[in-house]
């Protein structure tokens, strides 16, 4: 069976490594920090195999900015050469991100981490995470979600009204693009 690297989602890798992603969701990281070169801190909930995070963390050499990832689970990946040479184990934290640790990590970081910054949900359970950490936003902060449509929908940001403020990011170019991640920005 051939593979159709532009659709297929599950046989992604990104210099090799693992990733649940379209490439068009990889356009839209580049346009997002060529827009915003000011972000000091990108927080990656849900790595997975790192693939993502080598995108991040190359942009992050680029801009300046430190990326935290979080998993419930520590993937073999970060022993793999490029991964090593960007130093992701140094901040990736393998806890379950609903577990009071996992929480109180998250808040903590999301208090003592260099703002603006953006946080991206891409674990189990994304409207729950959102619901748990979003609030934790400043305004000029960014959220992103991954699996738009499929797992996270626009009525899972409805809790979340009167409570913090979100505008949509270029939601009708990531529409057009049809990828599967949509990101807000925090207004005051
Ligand atoms: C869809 S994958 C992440 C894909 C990755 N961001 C990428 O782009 O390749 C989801 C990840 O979330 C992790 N996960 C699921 N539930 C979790 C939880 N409660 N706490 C921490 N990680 C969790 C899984 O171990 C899995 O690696």
């Amino acid at each position: 069976m051939t593979i159709d690297p532009l659709h297929d989602i599950f046989h992604t890798t990104f210099f090799g490594v693992r990733a649940i992603q379209h490439w068009s969701d990889v356009v839209l990281w580049e346009l997002f920090f060529n827009e915003h070169p000011d972000i000091k801190t990108v927080i990656e909930l849900g790595s997975g195999g790192h693939g993502l995070s080598i995108i991040f963390a190359l942009h992050g050499v680029t801009y300046g900015f430190q990326l935290h990832t979080f998993d419930r689970r520590r993937y073999d990946s970060l022993d793999w050469p490029l991964p090593k040479m960007l130093g992701l184990e140094k901040t990736s934290h393998v806890v379950d991100l609903f577990s009071e640790q996992g929480k109180k990590k998250v808040t903590d970081l999301l208090q003592t981490a260099l703002h603006p910054l953006l946080l991206f949900c891409d674990d189990g359970d994304k409207p729950r995470e959102f619901a748990a950490f979003v609030p934790h936003l400043r305004p000029g902060d960014h959220v992103g979600v991954h699996d738009w449509g499929v797992e996270f929908f626009l009525e899972d940001t409805v809790p979340l009204e009167g409570m913090i403020n979100l505008k949509p990011w270029r939601f009708a170019l990531a529409d057009e693009m049809g990828g599967s991640t949509r990101i807000w920005r925090v207004q005051p």
